[in-house]
C-alpha cells in the first residue's frame, strides 16, 4: 500500500505543471516594458482564476476594458447589464509590473506570442498567482493564441479560461475631463 501511495506522488510530481521547463518559458515576464506601448483601450478577451468564484464573477459580465495613459494612469471600464462602470488607478510602473495598492494585489505583464496583446498576471502579495487575463487589440483571437493562453493557465495551475463574448458590446471610452485622470500634480 504505502510504496503504491509514494509512486502515486512521484507520479504527480512529475505532473506538475510548474516544474516543466516548457513552462519556464511560457511564463515569463516581459523583459522589457515600454509605456508607449500600452496607450490605448484593450478589451479582455479570455481569463483564468485559480477559484471557481472568481471564474463565475468574470464570466457574468458583459465586456472589460483597460486602458493605460502615459504609464501612470490604470482604468478599467465593466460592462454589465447595459451599464458601465468605469475605474482609475494611479500606478506607477516597476519594470513589467505595479502594484494595485487597492486590492493588494501586484500586476505583472507576462509575455506572449500573440501580437497585439498584454497578458497581465494578478499575484497577491505573498507573490502568490490569483489570476490572469488575455487583454488584446481585436476582441477574439486566434485558435493557436487561445491554446497558448490555456497551456499558460496550466502552467500556473489555473482553472481552464473563460472566453468573453465577442459580440457583446464594450463600454464607450470615459471622458478625459474626469477629476480622476487628471495627470499627478509636480511635487518637488
Ligand atoms: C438588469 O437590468 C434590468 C433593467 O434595469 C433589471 O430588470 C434586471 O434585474 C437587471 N439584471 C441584473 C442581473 O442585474
Ligand atoms: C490589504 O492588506 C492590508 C494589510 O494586510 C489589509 O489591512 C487590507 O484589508 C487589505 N486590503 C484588501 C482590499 O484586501
Ligand atoms: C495569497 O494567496 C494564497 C493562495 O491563493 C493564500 O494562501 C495566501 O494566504 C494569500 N496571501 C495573502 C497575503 O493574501
Ligand atoms: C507622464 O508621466 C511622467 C512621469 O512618468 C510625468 O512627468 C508627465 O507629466 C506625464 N505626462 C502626462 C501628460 O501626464
Ligand atoms: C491620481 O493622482 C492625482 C494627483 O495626485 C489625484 O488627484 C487623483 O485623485 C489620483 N487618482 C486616484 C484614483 O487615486
Amino acid at each position: 500500500m504505502f510504496a503504491v501511495c509514494a509512486i502515486a506522488l512521484l507520479c504527480l510530481g512529475s505532473l506538475s505543471h510548474s516544474a516543466d521547463p516548457a513552462c519556464e518559458d511560457l511564463v515569463r515576464p516581459l523583459d522589457q516594458l515600454d509605456p508607449a506601448h500600452l496607450e490605448g483601450t484593450w478589451t479582455v478577451v479570455a481569463g483564468s482564476m485559480t477559484t471557481p468564484e472568481y471564474s463565475e464573477k468574470f464570466r457574468t459580465g458583459d465586456s472589460a476594458s483597460i486602458s493605460f495613459v502615459n504609464g501612470t494612469t490604470f482604468s478599467r471600464a465593466f460592462r454589465s447589464n447595459d451599464s458601465c462602470q468605469y475605474l482609475n488607478s494611479n500606478i506607477t510602473l516597476k519594470g513589467s509590473s505595479f502594484d494595485f495598492h487597492q486590492y493588494n494585489i501586484t500586476v505583472t505583464f507576462l509575455q506572449t506570442s500573440c501580437p497585439d496583446c498584454l497578458l497581465l498576471r494578478f499575484d497577491n502579495m505573498s507573490k502568490e498567482f490569483q489570476r490572469m487575463y488575455l487583454f488584446s487589440r481585436r476582441r477574439e483571437v486566434e485558435q493557436k493564441e487561445m491554446d497558448e493562453f490555456t497551456a499558460q493557465a496550466q502552467c500556473l495551475n489555473s482553472l481552464p479560461p473563460v472566453v468573453k463574448d465577442p459580440t457583446k458590446p464594450i463600454c464607450p471610452e470615459q471622458m478625459s475631463n474626469d477629476a480622476e485622470t487628471q495627470p499627478d500634480e509636480k511635487t518637488e
